[in-house]
């Protein structure tokens, strides 16, 4: 395939940039699709510039090719540590320790922002979106991983009876509570949580349903966004079979972009996004 940096991507329709999406998306599978987007299709050139919020310990900047100029933010001090000296000495790859409230105006002109797992957790979502929009460059592009309503009713459930058993977020009440999860009697659906390999690791549940804070959204609430500040809705980044399914109950939509149906889609689906709604998206 011939390399198409990302200015010349940034020039296509979104309705064929969606198309083009979604195709790395089939072929490739939902989880890596991401990845494998930005380093085989997209390719960043060499002095495109790449934000990384909530980097953790940096497993995104390990897939781009040398050249990138990359920046990998998060508030973690242990991961950008960690990150800090598996990238030692290599060149574009820039690490640092600070909350995305923090970022400073004169970092603007990115030309992608990759964020996944971190907007639902602040006080107000919008507004770290919007701050973050104004660091990306006009035709830039924005991934996003968030929270679904639909899809967490099961962790809804949950934190509710955490609430009414007043368990607090210590490692031996995360302990306690899980197993009374386990062991109490009846069919309640938001038991479904058992299912979740994260239930069965401290650290992993105390994030899956004793997070302090957690915003869900709806797609309405997403296209409300979206519509309120310009951006081009590019895709979801979804296992193929789901893609497949939608395209199948919505014929007049084969890019997949139309955030109304998607939202009929989930409402019949309601586990479509239980991994979040991973979706990208393109600044004017
Ligand atoms: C779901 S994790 C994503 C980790 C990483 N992207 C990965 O794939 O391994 C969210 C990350 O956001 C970081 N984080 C949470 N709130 C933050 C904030 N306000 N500013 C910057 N980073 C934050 C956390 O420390 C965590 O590493």
């Amino acid at each position: 395939m011939n390399k198409i940096g990302l200015k010349s991507l940034s020039r296509l329709h979104p309705c064929n940039l969606a198309l083009v999406y979604r195709y790395f998306s089939k072929v490739i599978g939902g989880n890596r699709a991401l990845a494998h987007f930005l380093a085989y299709y997209v390719k960043p050139c060499p002095g495109d510039r790449l934000l990384d919020v909530g980097c953790g310990p940096g497993r995104l900047a390990e897939n781009l090719p040398p050249g990138v100029d990359y920046v990998g933010i998060d508030s973690n001090e242990l991961d950008i540590s960690w990150a800090r000296q598996k990238f030692q000495g290599m060149n574009g790859r820039d690490f640092r320790c600070c909350r995305l409230e923090e970022i400073s105006a004169a970092e603007s002109g990115f030309d992608i922002i990759l964020m996944s797992g971190l907007l639902h957790h602040l006080s107000d979502p919008e507004h770290g979106w919007r701050v973050l929009l104004t660091l990306l460059r006009p035709g830039g592009f924005m991934n996003i991983g968030l929270y679904s309503e639909l899809a967490r009713q099961n962790v809804v459930g949950a934190r509710e009876f955490i609430a009414r058993r007043g368990y607090g977020h210590t490692v031996e009440d995360i302990r306690a509570c899980r197993q009374a999860i386990i062991t109490i009697q009846g069919d309640a659906p938001w038991r479904s949580v058992l299912r979740w390999t994260d239930f069965y690791s401290t650290s992993a549940c105390r994030d899956l349903i004793f997070h302090v804070q957690e915003h869900r959204f709806t797609i309405p609430r997403i296209k409300a966004f979206l519509t309120n500040n310009g951006l081009a809705f590019i895709g979801f980044n979804i296992d193929p079979r789901t893609l497949a399914r939608y395209r199948k109950r919505f014929l007049d939509d084969p890019a997949a972009v139309n955030l109304d149906f998607w939202d009929v889609f989930e409402h019949e689906n309601p586990d479509t996004f239980s991994g979040m709604y991973q979706f990208c998206v393109q600044k004017p």
